[in-house]
């Protein structure tokens, strides 16, 4: 067993199957997982909640990722706004940063991940889809929890947050120069995980535990 930092860092957009990969690799090599998405959901939540948003980020307690409220869609609209506050990212930096490092290997993925927070990372990916595909897979998940928005309304909230997260000047979602692309539109969630699994293998990971 290695106690060794190994960094996998995983960018994208909402939807695409970062979440179910990043769990996927983080339990086939025995690493850590961050989805640094929670920390912009739990600052959305505490300014829907009337707080002021970068007092919020400065003093955001990780206990506070754990809430289930943090996967509404109202919420994720929230995280998407706060985002683009520099002095909000400024304040989730060292967080992520710490997490990156921990001994044992970490997986974290986001928007910035390979591009800011650990542009080091020894495994770096890109993982997206088309719009259409990312919001059709998302309304399914959605109406199997019995939301009753329609295939159109899901598009929009997808268009509306890819805009704002890669149109906006702090930290821009992009691939990063060194990040492997992995586009599941014409992927089944399997083939999406073995792909990015030998990536992270291919890097020099080795498993943990
Ligand atoms: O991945 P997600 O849907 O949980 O992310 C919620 C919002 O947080 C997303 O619209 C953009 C923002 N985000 C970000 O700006 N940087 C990250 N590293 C992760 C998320």
């Amino acid at each position: 067993m290695s106690d060794a930092p190994f960094t996998v860092a995983i960018d994208g957009p909402a939807a695409a199957g970062k979440g179910t990969i990043s769990r996927a690799i983080a339990a086939h090599f025995g690493f850590a997982h961050l989805d640094t998405g929670l920390l912009y959901r739990a600052v959305g939540a505490l300014v829907l909640d009337g707080a002021e948003p970068i007092a919020a980020a400065q003093a955001l307690d990780p206990r506070a990722l754990e809430d289930a409220r943090l996967r509404t869609a109202e919420v994720a609209q929230a995280a998407s706004r706060v985002a683009v506050i520099p002095e909000v990212r400024a304040a989730l930096l060292d967080f992520q940063r710490a997490f990156a490092r921990r001994p044992g290997g970490a997986v974290l993925d986001g928007r910035d991940i390979c591009t800011v927070i650990y542009p080091d990372a020894e495994a770096q990916l890109f993982v997206t889809a088309s719009a259409e595909v990312r919001a059709a897979r998302r309304w399914k998940e959605l109406r199997e929890k019995g939301d009753t928005r329609t295939l159109a309304d899901v598009l929009a909230d997808v268009q509306a947050r890819d805009a704002r997260d890669s149109e906006r000047d702090a930290a821009p979602m992009r691939p990063a120069d060194g990040a492997k692309l992995l586009d599941t539109s014409k992927m089944s969630i399997e083939e999406a995980v073995d792909a990015a699994i030998a990536h992270v293998e291919a890097k020099g990971a080795v498993l943990r535990g």
